[in-house]
């Protein structure tokens, strides 16, 4: 008998078509996420689920799912949606897909780092509101990238990317990272500091590419961002409750600091009349850094894998709780 697997949104065909030539497959075709209850419904009685990071994976998703379900493939990096002592008393294996976005979130921050230093929204809107009169000499000034000194927080993969990136357009790089598991950013010259105001009082620009954590959560505040220098600019592609909103709307009011660039925020989605929204140094994407053709499908295809090798009793490199995978199913 074929496994049961239901995918909780549309997905890209290539890892879908993976997943129908081996398995009775069902997904979710709506544009919106399954609400919490649609889902456990939906994932009752499969072997397998390709989860995004909209869907909620707690202990009432496991009971839901029953005995048969084995693996949670995450269509994604990050695993905060996801209870692990709930997978582990569940004895599901969670797997993820870190290397195949890597680069294109890595590019999306430097995007956002650079149109946030040159004032690109407050441009665009500055044309499209005929405001554009003259060349002006005065006129929508930024920072330079150049001789500059970025400050990554998570020296993880994309963390490492963006060094790489920022070195070779003549930034300087320090970065902070508690963890032993730091990933090397190659040949790029980058300096660790010891501590997290350390960073903060060195950067011109700081971007964020830890995980979502108890420790990380609001590691942006009110009292570290009294620490960034006057002029800083903040980039956040990690998780939006890295940052705390109400102090960062604050900041960029006061301008206190320079321009925020955002791809994640708190809430998400945020609503268009949120008070950040309408701020002409914040410039705000829906949630794309891992958006591109190539990516997406290479996503689809590893998520497709990973679920089935734990369905053929491998254990995927990607597997973000192997000791599972030992114990009595
Ligand atoms: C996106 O934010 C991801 O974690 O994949």
């Amino acid at each position: 008998m074929s496994h049961r697997v239901f995918v909780s949104r549309l997905i890209p065909e290539a890892g879908l078509e993976i997943l129908r030539a081996r398995t009775d497959l069902d997904v979710w075709s709506g544009e919106m996420p399954p609400s919490p209850t649609e889902l456990r419904d939906r994932v009752k009685g499969c072997d397998g689920a390709i989860c995004l990071l909209s869907d909620t994976i707690d202990a009432a998703f496991f009971k839901a799912a029953g005995p048969a379900l084995k693996v949670v493939s995450l269509f994604a990096a990050g695993y905060n949606n996801v209870d692990m002592n709930a997978a582990r008393e569940a004895r599901v294996i969670i797997t993820n897909t870190p290397d195949q976005l890597t680069e294109a979130t890595a590019e999306l921050a430097f995007t956002l780092m650079a149109a946030a230093a040159r004032r690109v929204k407050e441009g665009i809107d500055n044309v499209r509101d005929g405001q554009w009169r003259t060349w002006g000499p005065l006129i929508l000034r930024g920072r330079d990238l150049r001789g500059s000194t970025l400050g990554i927080i998570g020296m993880g993969r994309i963390g490492a990317a963006l060094a790489r990136r920022a070195v070779a357009f003549g930034m300087q790089v320090v970065f902070f990272d508690p963890s032993p598991f730091m990933i090397p950013p190659g040949d790029a010259p980058v300096t660790r500091v010891a501590t997290l105001d350390e960073l903060l009082g060195r950067s011109d620009f700081v971007s964020l590419h830890c995980p979502l954590t108890p420790q990380t959560r609001h590691i942006i505040r009110k009292e570290t961002i009294a620490l960034m220098k006057p002029g800083c600019v903040l980039v956040n592609t990690a998780r939006g409750p890295c940052i705390d909103t109400d102090a960062l709307v604050d900041a960029l009011k006061k301008d206190r600091i320079f321009a925020a660039g955002l791809d994640v925020t708190d809430p998400e989605p945020l609503p268009a009349d949120h008070p950040l929204v309408s701020l002409p140094n914040c410039l705000i994407l829906p949630h794309v850094g891992s958006a591109t053709f190539s990516t997406r499908d290479a996503m689809a295809v590893g998520a497709a894998r990973n679920l089935l090798d734990v369905l053929d009793n491998r254990l995927p490199a990607d597997t973000l709780n192997p000791d599972v995978f030992s114990l009595p199913h």
